[in-house]
């Protein structure tokens, strides 16, 4: 199968019934993307299919064939990310295992809306859990990284 991920095709071998996250880790070696619940409840799979934000774990690979897919080592490919260096500022990641699921969530978000209120944000960012309940900082980090002033 050719998928077109972080910007290049990609060919790798998938079977049927296949799981993104499994491709992306198992095949290609992209482990930003996390394993945890594997049913779509804790958003730390998450990544991005033509500019939206999905849970990797339940979307079979096959379905995504011909779309373009972001992860989180696409994210910063051209330096920190605005999102990167927000989360930095505000000190959101702990012990960082939900970050690349919270990080493609917000992406998503400010691509589709640039100026989200901090309701917006938290709405948009609900289905990405964090264990170590950095919420609030993963909040501000987001609208900070909205308002450009992220990494000053
Ligand atoms: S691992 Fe996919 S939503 Fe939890
Ligand atoms: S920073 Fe540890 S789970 Fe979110």
């Amino acid at each position: 199968m050719r998928l077109q991920i972080n910007g290049r095709p990609r060919e790798v071998e998938v079977a049927g019934h296949e799981f993104l996250l499994d491709v992306l880790r198992d095949g290609l070696g992209l482990t930003g993307s996390k394993e945890c619940c594997v049913e779509g409840e804790c958003g730390a799979c998450t990544v991005l299919v033509a500019g939206r934000n999905v849970n990797s774990c339940l979307v079979l690979a096959a379905e995504v064939e011909g779309a373009e897919i972001t992860t989180i080592e696409g994210l910063g490919r051209d330096g920190l990310h605005p999102l990167q260096a927000a989360f930095l500022d505000h000190a959101a990641a702990q012990c960082g295992f939900c970050i690349p699921g919270q990080l493609m969530s917000a992406c998503a978000l400010l691509d589709r809306n640039p100026r989200p209120t901090i309701e917006q944000v938290r709405e948009a960012m609900a289905g990405n859990l964090c264990r170590c309940a950095s919420y609030e900082q993963i909040t501000h980090a987001v609208m900070d990284a909205a308002a450009g002033t992220a990494g000053g």
